[in-house]
């Protein structure tokens, strides 16, 4: 995989060798039509990757991690932008390519309908897993740890990452555009796709041959400010907190009816930092400042070993066995023995199930 002897520029034209080829799995939540998504895909096949796409068959975003399958094996209204017909199977082909799929599910539906029905049935080689998930760009940021439950670019992410695929979730600051109407080289999805495929054969190039991309349960949040002009803004190493949005109520009186917005000024619950490196700037702070934030998430949300974790465990000491003594029904010991029975534990990267 390595390609150190490549630049960027030479990936994007399409130099790499196809030993340096890695089997990508896309997805998105603004759905397989979005302009920004088509333009990256793009450029990873120019660059010589293998990529499959599994998007939504509509809009699918603030959906986060949830999971909802069609509930009709057909699409009983057409697809975004009337790309495929009502009445055609709800998880299909586009007709456009062969390797950009639609199905008519939630961001974290398509990467398990990707997973578990279209790459063991058409893509058998895949043995059905990859070496990396890319969703996105999204069109508008996804920033603070409050998007790890609501972004559906997230979630795909996340869905994927928990299946053992590295993950890298891209969020841009561009409007919703649909693919066939992305022109010239100068389109603010060309401009956020270039960006994003500049971090992500980033991480491609600096991986060894036969190493993955990313470590198991780790992920990647990046994030594009407004771009102008063609640049690439500096990119920045960050974390989730700090300066991070979470919802507020809003009630219109008039209307009886809640919406959201904002909550000003941030709220501190969602910016408490305990775990990774505090000195890195919120990615929220880098990206308004017209940076590219890149942070990175791990699948363990358990709270790291201080006195806070002590505090809150000492709370219902009087309560808990303790840490389930050795022999006993749920040390350790006995649950990994009983985990072992139920057999090995799934790994994407090794075939899957
Ligand atoms: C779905 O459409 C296919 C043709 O694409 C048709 O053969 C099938 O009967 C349809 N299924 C339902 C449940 O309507
Ligand atoms: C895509 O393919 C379906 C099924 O073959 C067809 O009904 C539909 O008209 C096609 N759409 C376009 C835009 O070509
Ligand atoms: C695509 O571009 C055409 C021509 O500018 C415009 O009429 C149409 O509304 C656009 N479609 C969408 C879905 O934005
Ligand atoms: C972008 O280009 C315009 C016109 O050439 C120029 O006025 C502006 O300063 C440039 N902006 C940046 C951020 O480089
Ligand atoms: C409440 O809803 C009405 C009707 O949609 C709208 O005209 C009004 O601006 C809203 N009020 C506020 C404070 O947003
Ligand atoms: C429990 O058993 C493990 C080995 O299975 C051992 O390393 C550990 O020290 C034991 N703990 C206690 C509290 O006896």
């Amino acid at each position: 995989m390595r390609l150190s002897s490549y630049t960027a520029l030479t990936a994007a034209l399409g130099l790499a060798s196809t030993a340096d080829a890695l089997k990508i799995l896309m997805g998105n939540d603004d759905g397989f039509g979005s302009g920004n998504l088509r333009e990256l895909y793009k450029l990873l096949v120019d660059a010589g990757h293998e990529v499959v796409v599994v998007a939504p068959a509509q809009q699918q975003s603030g959906k986060g991690g949830t999971v909802i399958w069609s509930e009709t094996a057909n699409l009983t209204i057409p697809s975004q932008y009337n790309l495929i017909p009502a009445g055609a199977p709800s998880v299909g082909r586009d007709n456009s390519s062969q390797d950009i799929w639609y199905y008519d599910g939630t961001p974290a539906a398509c990467t398990f309908v990707a997973l578990d029905w279209v790459l063991p049935r058409y893509y058998p080689e895949w043995k059905q897993t990859a070496d990396l998930f890319v969703a996105g760009p999204n069109y508008g940021t996804n920033l603070g740890a409050f998007v790890m439950g609501l972004s559906g670019t997230v979630g795909a992410t996340f869905a994927a990452i928990s299946r053992s695929i590295p993950g890298i979730a891209i969020s841009a600051s561009n409007r919703a555009v649909p693919y066939f109407n992305v022109t010239g080289a100068s389109h603010p999805a060309v401009l956020a796709a270039q960006v994003s495929f500049e971090v992500v054969n980033e991480f491609i190039e600096n991986t060894m041959d036969g190493q993955a991309v990313l470590p198991l349960g780790y992920g990647v949040n990046v994030n594009i400010p407004t771009l102008v002009n063609g640049t690439t803004p500096p990119i920045i190493k960050t974390r989730l907190t700090g300066n991070a949005n979470t919802d507020v109520a809003v009630y219109n009186e008039t209307t009886g009816l809640f919406d959201w917005d904002n909550v000003d000024p941030v709220a501190a619950g969602i910016n408490a930092a305990y775990n990774g490196d505090l000195s890195l700037p919120g990615e929220t702070w880098v990206v308004a400042g017209g940076g590219v934030s890149v942070s990175v998430f791990t699948m363990d949300y358990t709270s790291p070993s201080n006195t806070y974790t002590e505090l809150v465990f000492d709370k219902i000491g009087g309560l808990v066995v303790g840490e389930g003594g050795n022999g006993t029904k749920y040390s350790r010991r006995m649950v990994e023995e009983r985990m072992r029975k139920r057999g090995a534990m799934l790994s994407g990267r090794d075939g899957g199930a």
